[in-house]
């Protein structure tokens, strides 16, 4: 295949539509769109989902590959209008409680230390939660689902708050939720509603040594 069919090739195969509007992102390679189409929103409707359709997301986690198999993730989560909601919310900064109050579901992601098998330290427990929380993410574009990672939130307090034993790293935020309206956020966020680009190849990726 020719330069110019591979790009034309790339630009099709990436063009989707996100509401009403087309927009794009190109790569250099054509993958699959499960990967290009993953994009973090912020409008969400505040319409609640259903336990099968959350759940449905830490199965997907599940099988994420990790060291040993270890599986360090773990997952705390509320739902909307349940009596942990509040916690959770109030983790947040200020700038992610501005959208996040149309979320269906927050979770904290914690991953623990060392390994069950030996209680050696982990070097991968963060590495192998981040795979993870990408498979929450993929299988969430896949159900047609909101989902946002943070880290804009207390880390300590969150240890603390959701009784996170010593030995468990707190990760990250993710909101969950059914997509809303780009209108319906705060003026000030409706103009990064939008898929954002990549680094190139060149910038990441480096033959024999670090360049
Ligand atoms: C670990 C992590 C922390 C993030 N923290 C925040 C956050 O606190 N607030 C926010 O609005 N977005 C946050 N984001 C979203 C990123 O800004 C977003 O993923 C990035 O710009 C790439 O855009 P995309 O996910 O739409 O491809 C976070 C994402 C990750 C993975």
């Amino acid at each position: 295949m020719n330069c110019k069919s591979l790009l034309l090739l790339n630009l099709i195969s990436m063009m989707t539509i996100q509401g009403a509007r087309m927009t794009t992102r190109s790569t250099t390679y054509p993958i699959n769109k499960l990967f290009t189409e993953r994009w973090s929103p912020r409008a969400m409707s505040g319409e609640s989902i259903s336990d099968k359709e959350l759940m449905t997301l830490f199965e997907a986690a599940r099988w994420a590959p990790s060291s040993y198999n270890g599986q360090p993730w773990r997952f705390l989560y509320a739902k909307k209008d349940t009596p942990a909601w509040d916690k959770f919310f109030n983790l947040l900064v200020e700038f992610n409680q501005s959208w996040c109050k149309n979320a269906a579901a927050l979770v904290v992601v914690v991953s623990k230390d060392t390994f069950d098998h030996n209680n050696q330290p982990s070097r991968t427990h963060s590495f192998d939660t981040g795979a993870a929380w990408e498979n929450v993410a993929l299988q969430g574009g896949l159900s047609g689902l909101v989902i946002h990672g943070m880290a804009g939130f207390d880390y300590d307090r969150a240890k603390k708050d959701l009784t996170i034993p010593d030995g468990y790293t707190v990760e990250a935020m993710v909101a969950i939720g059914k997509p809303g309206k780009k209108e319906d956020l705060p003026k000030e966020l409706q103009e990064s509603e939008t898929l954002s680009d990549r680094k190139s190849l060149t910038e990441i990726v480096f033959e024999g040594s670090f360049k």
